[in-house]
């Protein structure tokens, strides 16, 4: 509880400026006051603002936990995110300005993607892809991610995009679960200067895929034309990119999609060892997000808004394709590292190309305050206005430096709490409106309703409770892909009798002021660097290695990336432990899920604690890896196990 009392000992607030206040977009409680008079007449409003072909006839039908939102509905979200703009005095503004690790560039304006987006369109219809069918896409963060997005969305493909960093395994894995017949990506991507083996990863994944019939190679690689070592073309189903567009003509028709139909699968980490496909919607996803973009980020004409994480998370879904092109905005998109060639890479880019405003996470944040401020010093930041964090709590000190060294004391933050399966955001600051605090996501938007609970679902005022959401939202998630059981159960059972409460597995705090802070996951997900990682996920792997007997994963607070994975092991008879044994478990992890799983502790042990009923102690296993004195242990089979367990890691950290 010492996080949290040092949280809640901050009381330092900041209002936003008169000088931000006076041009915001939101600066008064008139859209809190709509949104609480008739919550379905403010959604209504703003999906009136999206281009429908046939307008909706209903805004809610609501039987918990199923929610469909503008019934009767047709539109195309690619239309929405470019034909828009094309027709109009955007047509040659910047939708996507990029940039590539090794310094390369590229602008697409919004008149180029209206070419691009329908010359893949019918790339993929030459491919077979049809309506309702299943897109793999597994690409460096690189425009042409973006334009699969959208193709997809133009022909009513579905995509499911993988981020790039996930293993051939994990990538299998959700090419099966959604039977996807079409795999986008590349010969390549850079990452501090490496050239990651993307394509080299696909065949792996595709050796067991049966589904997939056709794969699409962008040449990502400066002459690598070919490149056998990293890209291997497969005769018959193994296409490249430019060959294919070559010659694709550039108009494709945008389906009229029904306001319900899948537009994305986006897989996450739950509880149990299989990752969960996410159903977000065309009508609903849309209208959150576009409202969110614009209110959260209070986009003008001539932002440029830079949102730092990759297509592969829903925040590159969200805010890096299809919420900042809904409102017809210029948005960064940067491929690499930002220690990459030098730790000023984001600042120099933000100078570059006149970021304006910038969102991105924690992390992120606590290593460029790790890495000093001669970086940020080096360059002109002169023309952001608004700052931005996802994914994680942020700690105090790394809100202070960001307002102080990034935002030169002038921009507000908005600390953005939401999820993969909410779609768009949450809990958040109206940055022309709310005054801050440091550490607190602050308070529901605008349609968007939020308490706390206990177990037995009473309210809790001010104090510590369970997140809830009380009411559907348009941009919620439909259901898990193939799963509508565990969709109803995760998300939806925490309360008896109360199906109507999702409850997104989040602690949080309220204070007197009714501000919310979030204190992270009470259940076995955990949070690393942003990232969400099941601890079964990593379990599972584990066991997988022949020396590994019994496994069990925690979450131990980490200084940069607020938390990092812990395993402890029982071997089989006849492995010894040993530090080459550890390193090559913490690889096996690596190489089965991807490197973000990769444990930074593996401890090896005779025995695993357990109640006498044989569940894991994972709390007295917490307390062990986070160094602290033992909780009850009264409870232990073998009490002994512990004691020895925690010498053990205590001579190792020395
Ligand atoms: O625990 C919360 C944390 O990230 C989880 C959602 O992870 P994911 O679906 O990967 O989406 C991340 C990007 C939206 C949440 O359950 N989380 C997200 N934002 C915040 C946060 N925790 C604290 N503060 C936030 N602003």
């Amino acid at each position: 509880m010492s996080d949290l009392d040092t949280l809640l000992t901050e009381n330092r607030s900041f209002p936003p400026s008169e000088h931000f206040r006076h041009q915001a977009l939101v600066r008064d409680d008139a859209l809190h006051r709509e949104a609480e008079r008739d919550y379905e007449a403010f959604w209504a409003r703003h999906a009136r603002e999206l281009e429908w072909m046939v307008p909706f006839t209903d805004t809610l039908d609501w039987t918990p936990p199923h929610a469909r939102w503008f019934h009767g509905g047709r539109l195309n979200v690619s239309v929405n995110c470019i034909d828009r703009w094309v027709r109009g005095p955007h047509r040659n503004k910047a939708a996507i300005v990029w940039e590539g690790e090794p310094g390369d560039s590229r602008v697409l304006t919004y008149w180029d993607l209206y070419r691009e987006v329908q010359k893949f369109a019918n790339v993929l219809k030459s491919l077979g892809v049809r309506r309702g069918d299943r897109v793999g896409i597994y690409l460096p963060l690189i425009p042409e991610a973006a334009i699969a997005m959208l193709a997809c969305a133009r022909i009513g493909a579905i995509h499911s995009v993988v981020f790039g960093g996930f293993s051939p395994e994990s990538l299998r894995d959700r090419m099966n679960d959604a039977e996807a017949k079409v795999l986008i990506t590349a010969d390549g991507g850079y990452r501090r200067g490496q050239v990651t083996a993307l394509k080299r990863n696909a065949d792996k994944a595709l050796e067991d895929a049966p589904t997939v019939k056709h794969v699409v190679v962008v040449q990502r690689r400066p002459g690598g034309m070919g490149d056998e070592s990293f890209a291997q073309m497969r005769e018959g189903r193994d296409h490249w990119w430019h060959r294919l567009m070559q010659s694709a003509k550039a108009e494709c028709p945008p389906e009229a999609m029904d306001a319900e139909d899948v537009l994305f699968i986006l897989y996450t980490s739950g509880t149990t060892g299989k990752p969960k496909g996410i159903v977000h919607t065309t009508g609903g996803y849309l209208t959150g997000v576009a409202a969110t973009t614009k209110y959260v980020f209070d986009l003008k004409d001539d932002d440029v808004f830079w949102c730092t994480a990759d297509v592969g998370w829903i925040t590159g879904h969200s805010y890096l394709v299809y919420g900042p092109l809904a409102n017809g905005t210029t948005c960064v998109m940067y491929e690499g590292a930002p220690d990459w060639p030098e730790r000023n890479r984001f600042w120099e880019i933000c100078e570059k190309y006149g970021v304006s405003v910038f969102y991105t996470a924690p992390t992120a944040i606590r290593a460029f305050m790790k890495w000093g401020e001669q970086h940020p010093a080096r360059h002109d930041l002169s023309r952001l206005r608004l700052l931005g964090t996802v994914g994680e709590p942020i700690n105090p000190e790394a809100w202070i430096w960001y307002h102080k060294v990034i935002g030169g004391l002038r921009c507000p933050i908005v600390d953005t709490w939401w999820q993969t399966e909410t779609g768009a955001i949450v809990i958040s600051p109206l940055p022309g409106l709310t005054s801050t605090k440091p550490g607190s996501a602050t308070q529901p938007l605008p349609g968007f309703f939020a308490t706390l609970l206990d177990s037995k679902a009473n309210e809790i005022g001010v104090g510590g409770g369970l997140l809830a959401l009380t009411r559907p939202w348009p941009s919620m998630l439909r259901t898990i892909w193939g799963d509508d059981d565990r969709y109803v159960q995760t998300y939806f059972t925490k309360w008896a009798d109360r199906p109507d409460l999702y409850f997104p597995g989040d602690g949080a705090k309220r204070d007197d002021d009714g501000f919310f802070w979030i204190m992270g996951r009470v259940d076995d997900v955990l949070n690393v660097a942003g990232h969400r990682i099941g601890t079964m996920e990593v379990e599972s792997a584990l066991v997988e290695h022949p020396a590994v007997a019994e496994a069990a994963v925690v979450g131990k607070s980490h200084e940069l990336k607020g938390q990092s994975i812990a395993a402890f092991v029982t071997l089989r008879d006849g492995y010894h432990q040993s530090p080459a044994l550890r390193d090559e478990l913490r690889e096996f992890v690596a190489e089965k899920i991807g490197a973000i799983a990769r444990p930074d502790d593996v401890l090896f042990s005779a025995d695993l604690p357990k109640t006498r009923s044989g569940k894991i102690m994972r709390r007295l296993l917490r307390d062990i890896a986070e160094g602290r004195t033992l909780g009850d242990t009264t409870t232990l089979a073998d009490p002994s196990v512990v004691a020895s367990l925690k010498d053990q890691y205590e001579a190792e950290e020395s």
